[in-house]
């Protein structure tokens, strides 16, 4: 992999930055800044060595439509006031900007364009549009381990068009999860939750044979107290998933993981309300499951007390509402106080977790990636990755 840290010849370069900026976002304020922090060193190392760098980013899921809920203004806001230098935000459409448009002003050093994803291109990996984008600079860094599992314009297709690096983090981050991988003590539990169905749904199979224990909380766990015949009334699932659960459960057998799901949950009849605990079959048709409860907690308890590997991406529940964090912050409390487990996490809203319950520093690493996070344990080359060799 071509190291950002090997070059030499930086001066006055015009680098494409893809960072993952896809920071939670509540009315317009950002509610955890990890990820912003986690890229400071890039930022700094590029403007020490005098180069004027683009920040190419994502937020959200605009689906390819320009959402004024999705702009990368509140976060280029931030990140101006922790590097103390403007950022001046490129909203004009990207396919009318040209190479000499940009840094007009000598002492412009960073600049952004606007949400990568209001362009349906990005996601389609569209090379004409990759080729555009490379026009802008003379090279590409990826620091943005997070969505490296994304075969995207801006993750992928570009690199075929510039001289294309890894970053800082990015190394950070396959470094320590290289490490994790190969040391890795067992009895070995992953904790799967988060609202991201359809992302991590088909990676479960996968990684079946790595784990003693796979634990789904947060949505897809709706998913799985439905195929066992129970009504999840109004709750966020996935549509059509009856025939990969039942496969996760038949390959759950014959790798012997256990697959711990919730069997008691806390409703709510909006994600505003306050918690009810319910049995399962107790749910009603305007019930919205957003927490595991006290049973399966306990249980949850049980399997990381006898764990030596924990491995956590995704929240137990809706987080976002205190009433329904405790699934979340008692599964935090739960792996680091037991000093001998050594500990990953993965992933934004993870993160956000662990910071509301002061623990950040007492997971042994943490990785700013969810999905990629999953798909790198699955074994498999992500697409932002292999690009860069
Ligand atoms: C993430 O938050 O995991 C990354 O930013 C990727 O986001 P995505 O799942 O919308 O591609």
């Amino acid at each position: 992999m071509n190291n950002i840290k090997d070059y030499v010849n930086f001066s006055q370069k015009k680098i494409l930055l893809r960072l993952d900026l896809n920071v939670p976002l509540k009315n317009g304020i950002i509610t955890d800044e990890t990820r912003i922090d986690k890229i400071l060193p890039i930022i700094n190392f590029l403007i020490k060595r005098d180069s004027k760098i683009i920040i190419l980013s994502h937020v959200g899921r605009p689906n390819g439509k320009i959402d004024n809920n999705l702009s990368l203004k509140p976060i280029c806001e931030n990140l101006e006031k922790k590097i103390n230098r403007k950022i001046p935000l490129i909203s004009r459409d990207v396919f009318k900007i040209k190479k000499e448009d940009l840094f007009k002003e000598p002492n412009d050093q960073i600049i952004s364009l606007e949400n990568i994803r209001f362009y349906k291109e990005e996601e389609k990996n569209d090379a004409s549009f990759a080729k555009h984008l490379a026009g802008l600079a003379d090279l590409y860094v990826n620091d943005a381990f997070s969505c490296s599992h994304r075969s995207h314009a801006s993750v992928n297709k570009i690199t075929e068009f510039l001289p294309s690096f890894a970053g800082l983090q990015l190394e950070t981050e396959i470094s320590a999860l290289k490490k994790v991988t190969t040391e890795i003590k067992r009895p070995i539990t992953c904790i799967i939750g988060g609202s991201k169905i359809s992302t991590k749904i088909g990676i479960i199979k996968n990684l079946l044979p790595k784990f003693d224990n796979i634990i789904i909380v947060g949505a897809m766990a709706n998913n799985l107290i439905e195929f066992h015949g129970n009504q999840i009334g109004k709750s966020i699932k996935e549509q059509n998933c009856s025939e990969i659960i039942k496969e996760i459960f038949d390959t759950s057998k014959k790798y012997s993981c256990k697959i711990t799901f919730p069997q008691d949950v806390l409703v709510g009849k909006s994600f505003f309300d306050k918690s009810n605990i319910k049995e399962l079959n107790d749910i009603k048709d305007d019930d919205l499951i957003l927490d595991i409860g006290p049973k399966t907690i306990d249980t949850i308890k049980k399997i990381i007390e006898v764990s030596k590997t924990i491995l956590w991406n995704g929240p137990a529940g809706y987080f976002e509402n205190s009433n329904f964090a405790i699934g979340s912050h008692e599964i935090a409390k739960m792996i680091v106080r037991n000093k001998s487990i050594y500990s990953v996490v993965g992933g934004g809203d993870t993160i956000a977790v662990i910071n509301q319950t002061n623990d950040t520093k007492n997971f042994n690493f943490v990785s700013t990636a969810g999905g990629a996070f999953l798909e790198y344990l699955e074994g498999k080359e992500l697409p932002g990755i292999k690009a860069l060799f």
